[in-house]
């Protein structure tokens, strides 16, 4: 949450810092701000409530300084407001925070106490307040920010900038995302190596605690202890190329389509088409755990919720699935051979990775299943099971969900024929099931314009209930999330079995139900919940294959009918619907479908 850049020793610093911001807005895009040290010697500085659009628009002369700091906002405290959009100043200090200093109030009232005033109501500013308080004292702006640090409590990095160092960049990472990178003569600060690609050559993944000084000629690095560390810096990405929406009109459409191509290469990943085996991943014996843990937050949440029935169904592994923020602090109780799986794209979500620290901390074995490779999931888990999606810009997760899938339905298999429950004959037909997913997607992805035609109506809708039963209904989950977060619209999945016990009751004409319905074992029973809501009124819309679209005809307000799919590729081709569906609903409300109001992409504070 909140991004930040920053930049020392660039001929046109501030180009570099609103196009890295424009990179970034996927962390937050309440207020967009920057400071700049300019060639007189003083520190410039404008923000705008809004966009980072609106902070250009706000920006009437160019800056012309070589080194400064910018931010993008989620906010937190304070409302996003161009007072409250950072760079905070005091004194000498400008300063960008992402994360929470959870004990800014006493900090707050100790710097009153002092006759030092406020013009903000973030806790960032009492962080710049502290700095040049401590510059008065020490003249080394490295103790000076050490200094600092050791007063703060929460997750949080920082950067900042001093009047009269014109070269100089500090930061912090202690619990959210900084990377330190070099190139074309200049230093750089980022939250994410995305807003810097194209002027960075080589990046330092900073450690956890790290502290550092970015000047044109080096990145100097401290540890926690305030001692010179090694980061051995890599060769930072080249190419923009994913970042772009190419011919699509927003980032999340151009995502749902390219998931035949990312969901087929992270299924490379994990399948021999060859042999018909799932190849086995370094330290990872299923044999040797008696509780797989799941963890996770929002989507990828969802697709752990899938994967419980995967997993118990193949390989009579017991599974747990836990939302993140509410595994970390209801003291789980652990058992012996207890592995512990987390799911996320972007591997910094700070709850699951609280939640993965306090696994290691009790000696469970820790896989991170993330798209980040890079991220501090990646680094800290003992395994790391990638997800090869590429960047994912839009806010509403869609490709990520099911790379995510397709990658715990190659582990679910892994496990089954790892413990006996599934021989090679049943192995190497799962792989081929899985290895039909991307062709199968393709071919979903044709209802694009019946939905489009679909989601006129369904965008008039007070309340859409999202039906499943099985591994749908995680997905109905997902549905529902993915309309409400993108459309507003008020969305909620259920369990198909569950509507008699409450949802039934909201069931009236201007109440749209969509029903994931593949003619499987259970459809049915699924089509007795159509029956029900359609009685009282509801319009429902399915969404279902060949032989259950021949079945619903009459019975249903519309179908969306999606190929044959078997076994676990069915829900991974059905999430492509509910994408579309939530897509398209959102495209005819003209909500900002990239950057839906009040939510952002990574979710680095609590
Ligand atoms: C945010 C995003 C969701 C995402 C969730 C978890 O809420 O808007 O799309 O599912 O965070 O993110 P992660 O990066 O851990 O998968």
């Amino acid at each position: 949450m909140c991004g930040i850049v920053c930049v020392s020793g660039s001929i046109d610093a501030a180009l570099i810092l609103l196009r890295g911001l424009k990179q970034l807005e996927y962390r937050g895009y309440d207020s967009a701000g920057i400071a700049v040290h300019e060639p007189d010697g003083a520190i410039r500085r404008a923000r705008a409530a809004g966009k980072v659009a609106a902070l250009e628009a706000a920006i009437s002369t160019p800056f012309c300084g070589t080194s400064g700091i910018a931010h993008t906002r989620w906010a937190t405290h304070g409302a996003p407001t161009e007072a409250n959009a950072h760079p905070h100043r005091a004194g000498r200090v400008c300063l960008v925070h992402n994360g929470i200093i959870e004990n800014f109030s006493p900090l707050r009232k100790e710097l009153l106490a002092e006759g030092r005033s406020f013009s903000s109501e973030t806790d960032t500013e009492v962080v710049a307040h502290l700095l040049d308080r401590e510059l008065d004292l020490v003249s080394d702006p490295k103790v000076a920010l050490l200094n600092v640090l050791s007063r703060l409590e929460g997750a949080f990095a920082l950067a900042a900038i001093i009047e009269g160092e014109p070269d100089l960049v500090l930061g912090a990472r202690r619990g959210a995302p900084l990377v330190a990178a070099s190139g074309k003569g200049a230093g750089f600060l980022a939250s994410d190596i995305m807003a810097i690609t194209g002027e960075a050559t080589s990046v330092i993944y900073l450690e956890e605690g790290d502290s550092v000084l970015v000047r044109p000629s080096g990145i100097e690095v401290y540890g926690l202890d305030g001692l010179p560390v090694v980061r051995h810096a890599v060769p930072a990405p080249a190419s923009m190329a994913q970042a772009e929406k190419g011919n699509h009109r927003h980032f999340m459409q151009k995502e749902i389509y390219e998931q035949p191509e990312v969901v087929g290469r992270t299924l490379a990943a994990y399948l021999d088409a060859a042999s018909g085996c799932i190849r086995a991943r370094d330290g990872v014996d299923f044999r040797a755990i008696t509780r797989l843990l799941i963890v996770g937050c929002g989507t990828a949440s969802y697709a752990g919720q899938i994967a419980e029935y995967w997993f118990e169904a193949l390989s009579g592994l017991p599974v747990k699935v836990d939302i993140a923020s509410e595994f970390r602090y209801r003291n789980p109780a652990f058992l012996k051979g207890d592995a512990a799986l987390f799911i996320s794209q972007s591997g910094e979500t700070a709850d699951t990775l609280e939640a993965l620290r306090l696994c290691k901390a009790a000696g469970v074995t820790t896989i991170a299943l993330v798209n980040s490779p890079h991220s501090a999931m990646a680094r800290e888990a003992d395994i790391v099971a990638p997800t090869l999606a590429g960047p994912e810009i839009g806010v509403a997760s869609t490709k990520a969900f099911t790379c995510q899938l397709a990658a715990l339905a190659a582990l679910a298999v892994l496990a089954g024929h790892q413990r006996g429950c599934l021989d090679s004959e049943a192995q190497s037909g799962h792989v081929a099931n899985l290895l039909a997913i991307p062709s199968l997607m393709g071919a979903a992805l044709k209802i694009d314009q019946e939905v489009d035609a679909l989601a006129t109506e369904l965008a008039n809708a007070s309340i859409v209930l999202y039906l499943g039963r099985n591994a749908f209904f995680p997905l109905a989950l997902e549905g529902a999330l993915k309309l409400k977060e993108i459309s507003y619209i008020h969305a909620e999945g259920y369990a198909a079995g569950e509507l008699k016990h409450g949802p039934i009751a909201l069931i009236e004409e201007d109440v749209a139900v969509v029903v994931i319905a593949p003619h499987d074992a259970l459809f049915a029973k699924t089509r007795s919940s159509i029956q029900e809501v359609r009685a009282r009124g509801a319009r429902v819309i399915a969404i279902t294959d060949n032989a259950g679209a021949a079945e619903l005809e009459g019975e249903v307000s519309a179908i969306l009918k999606l190929p044959d799919v078997q076994g676990m590729a069915a829900p991974i081709v059905a999430a492509t619907a509910v994408q579309l569906l939530a897509y398209y609903v959102a495209v005819h409300k003209g909500t900002d479908v990239d950057q839906p109001r009040n939510l952002a992409k990574s979710v680095t504070v609590e």
